[in-house]
């Protein structure tokens, strides 16, 4: 069984966050949802990246804004694959602050970076990392990509 772990570095960021949870949940894939301040809570921060592989999870996204460490610090300690959300939160001057913190890590760890407050496509990413592996969820996405095509030609259409 296939779960994904998405955390966030405040409840303010769930709104956002909202995106990667109910992209997973419909293509019923696990998810498990925590707050882990990486300012705040630096001891849970340690725990969870220590431990997240131990506990069943594949991927990992994680959202932060302004001084966004947590996707980094989370990739520093977790042999799992990041998917860092950069959030327009309240303390970020303009997203610049998020994006940049969480795509500019050095070389060794990586933090696969999404758009900013692009936590659907985080979400869509985890199911295609678990896809890669997992048959199932791979037909999953392949039927998403056929529902986003229709979309576009029942549009068209409508012109
Ligand atoms: C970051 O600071 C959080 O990820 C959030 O995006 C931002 C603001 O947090 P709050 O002050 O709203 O709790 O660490």
């Amino acid at each position: 069984m296939s779960k994904v772990a998405v955390i966030m570095g405040s409840k303010s960021d769930l709104p956002v966050m909202q995106d990667a949870i109910d992209i997973l949940n419909e293509f019923h894939i696990e998810v498990e949802v925590d707050i882990v301040s990486a300012h705040r809570t630096p001891e849970k921060l340690f725990d969870f990246g220590k431990h997240a592989h131990t506990k069943g999870f594949n991927v990992i996204i994680a959202g932060a804004g302004g001084a966004a460490h947590l996707p980094g610090m989370v990739a520093s300690l977790s042999p799992l694959p990041v998917i860092g959300v950069p959030v327009k939160s309240s303390n970020s001057i303009d997203g610049w602050d998020s994006v940049l913190s969480i795509l500019q890590m050095p070389g060794g760890v990586p933090v696969a970076t999404v758009a900013l407050n692009g936590a659907k496509n985080a979400g869509i990413l985890a199911a295609q990392i678990i896809g890669a592996s997992n048959p199932d969820v791979r037909d999953t996405i392949l039927s998403y990509k056929e529902s986003l095509k229709a979309k576009v030609i029942e549009s068209s259409k409508n012109l």
